[in-house]
């Protein structure tokens, strides 16, 4: 404690954007809030609120089906995120986006599509020790499906993923690589574009597919400069709404791939004898669209790129370095994850108290953590425990949350230990 109140003297670190997010206003428990879990969903600024609303304010109509003006005008703006998306993600043209409803949404389109016409009896998919369940269950359910093997790449005991078992890993019968970019848990930043590189260079057929959702909202990522395959996302972490996400494929990948849903607007002509499918991305986005949502995570892209990755990196790196300070403090803390190559996730367990009791007690000082798995059971098994508390940062966050959490952790030692 005493060493972060040290920091802090040399001057506290401010977001000069917190004030954009009406969200945080609100009191938890009598207590001003300390919004600490941006990675399971980030708070949403003024600017997506309001796109939102516009949607439906100002002329709403349904998109790609209308011949009026306000149909029209609406699919323009829709559209107009496609490229948007592209640009964010450093995609080669827009029509490399699929709108999907999340990034779990994102990989089940994959494994059910790609999955389904590139895997065979005796595939093998290479996965991480540290994905989220999101990118393993839809893996297992397709291996399943067509009797392939997963295999998994463990972790360095610093909580980074291990390359130097990836020769032994990879044989003739890898067919897909899924891997996360940042670990929901540790925060860990897989060097992805040198995984990519090792793979490509074992043998150039095999597919990588990048989970980005905790990515794309810490720091610029040029998919191009991956070379990953397939790169998924999801509005909501970055600041836009939920019911949104997104998959990149490469354009030559994704011409190979069936359709995923079937419905309306993916089809060039249906007749009972037969249906031909439109092109992507449309073959991939049956039914009417998250049209609101879309637009939303536009306005969430426009808000992060007027701040620019730059700033917002400095800003949660001041923050994090806070964060770590306040937790190696603490008594009895063990924090997961590598010191360096880290995104502004800590996740922790304390030797004194479980992980829902210290969050349960954090939660009546005003500090919002999640406590649990993670949605990431075998990375706890790699980890020997059951659950950790865990702290995430967005860029509107100032020390004062820091040090609600470090007060929030002291009354939890109080009253636990
Ligand atoms: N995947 C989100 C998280 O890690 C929900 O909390």
């Amino acid at each position: 404690m005493k060493r972060v109140e040290k920091l802090l003297e040399q001057g506290a670190t401010e977001s000069p954007w917190r004030l954009d997010f009406p969200g945080l206003a609100v009191k938890m428990n009598g207590q001003p809030l300390a919004f600490l879990d941006s990675a399971a969903s980030a708070q949403k600024p003024y600017a997506v609120i309001n796109a939102i609303n516009a949607v439906y304010e100002d002329g709403y109509a349904n998109v790609h089906r209308g011949l009026y003006r306000l149909s029209q005008d609406m699919t323009v703006k829709f559209e107009a995120v496609r490229a948007k998306v592209a640009g964010f993600i450093g995609a080669p043209t827009p029509e490399a986006i699929v709108f999907t409803k999340n990034t779990t949404e994102a990989i089940n389109l994959v494994a059910q599509t790609w999955g389904r016409t590139n895997l065979q009896q005796g595939d093998e998919i290479l996965l991480t020790a540290m994905e989220h369940h999101a990118n393993i269950v839809p893996w297992q359910m397709i291996a399943a499906e067509k009797g392939c093997k997963i295999k998994v790449l463990p972790l360095t005991p610093d909580g980074e993923l291990d390359l130097n078992y990836l020769p032994d890993l990879m044989t003739l019968k890898t067919k897909i690589v899924a891997v996360a970019h940042v670990s929901n848990v540790l925060g860990a930043v897989n060097n992805v574009q040198a995984l990519i590189h090792r793979v490509r260079s074992y043998r150039p057929e095999i597919a990588v597919l990048v989970d980005g959702s905790q990515a794309v909202v810490h720091g610029k990522v040029d998919v191009r400069d991956l070379d990953a395959d397939f790169y998924v996302f999801t509005g909501h972490k970055i600041y836009g709404p939920t019911g949104v996400g997104v998959l990149y494929g490469k354009p030559d990948i994704l011409a190979t791939m069936p359709p995923y849903q079937g419905g309306g607007d993916m089809v060039d002509r249906v007749s009972f004898d037969g249906t031909t499918f439109r092109l992507p991305p449309y073959r991939f986005e049956a039914g009417t669209p998250a049209i609101a949502e879309v637009i939303g995570l536009g306005a969430a892209i426009d808000y992060m790129n007027q701040i620019g990755p730059a700033a917002i990196v400095a800003h949660e790196n001041a923050l994090a370095t806070e964060l770590a300070l306040v937790l190696d403090g603490v008594p009895g803390v063990r924090v997961f994850g590598p010191r360096m190559n880290r995104a502004g996730i800590f996740s922790f367990a304390a030797d004194w108290g479980h992980a829902s009791d210290i969050a349960m007690i954090l939660d009546k000082c005003g500090v919002a953590v999640r406590a649990g798995h993670h949605c990431a059971m075998p990375l706890m098994d790699a980890l020997g425990v059951s659950a950790t508390v865990r702290a995430s940062i967005g860029l509107y966050n100032n020390s004062s949350d820091v040090m609600a959490l470090a007060k929030g952790l002291e009354k939890a030692q109080e009253m636990l230990a």
